[in-house]
């Protein structure tokens, strides 16, 4: 078991950093979660995968302060848009990175498609543990759906507004994120990616 010490966590995006500690808390792990010391600089995703860029968080996140980290990077994938905005994500609609604009530029480049079918999308979440002494776990998860013609609810954040799971009841995350915080991680990318990192981390000897 390598939960002992705890985790910095590499996220300050609190939306993340908040499901993150829902889900490893309903899953049973008691590891501290660390907030990023504010000394740490901010690194730059520069990397071409979403594994790639969890494991650059994660390992300067290490080197900086001597103590095991967790990063992750997440992506959504448009079927329609050959897997775009991808790793690009939180940027898709330029700089500075803007969440509303980004929604409305994957809307405005789906409009016309209407058959459900055709606005197939899905969110990957790439899950890292890395430790001073070289160790790593990777856990990945993936949640199918489909967008939305328009923003439907008014909880979790970035593009749930408009992500109808396949594997629920006809609501966007941001619906069932309004009716009941933490309802999809159930079904959701970062649930799914970071039980398996719980699991993983717990089982490690
Ligand atoms: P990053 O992993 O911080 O690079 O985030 C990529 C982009 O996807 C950002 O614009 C986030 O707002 C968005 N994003 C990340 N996770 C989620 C999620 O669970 N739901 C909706 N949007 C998300």
């Amino acid at each position: 078991m390598r939960t002992g010490a705890g985790f910095v966590l590499a996220t300050t995006n609190p939306n993340k950093a908040r499901e993150i500690r829902q889900i490893f808390s309903s899953a049973g792990i008691g590891a501290e979660l660390a907030e990023r010391p504010g000394w740490v600089p901010e690194v730059e995703e520069t990397e071409a995968t979403l594994l790639g860029n969890a494991l650059l968080k994660a390992r300067a996140l290490v080197e900086a302060t001597g103590r095991p980290a967790i990063a992750e990077d997440t992506g959504l994938e448009v079927e329609a848009l050959g897997g775009a905005p991808g790793v690009r994500s939180a940027r898709y609609a330029g700089e500075p990175p803007d969440e509303q604009a980004n929604v409305d530029k994957v809307l405005d480049e789906l409009s016309g498609l209407d058959e459900p079918d055709r606005r197939a999308a899905r969110f990957v979440t790439v899950a890292v543990a890395c430790w001073p002494d070289g160790h790593e776990v990777v856990a990945e998860g993936a949640v199918q759906g489909r967008l939305a013609h328009r923003r439907r609810g008014r909880g979790g954040f970035g593009y749930d507004p408009v992500f109808v799971p396949d594997e629920g009841d006809g609501r966007t995350f941001a619906e069932m994120e309004e009716a009941e915080p933490g309802a999809k991680h159930a079904l959701s990318h970062r649930g799914r990616a970071f039980r398996a990192l719980a699991a993983a981390i717990s089982g490690d000897h």
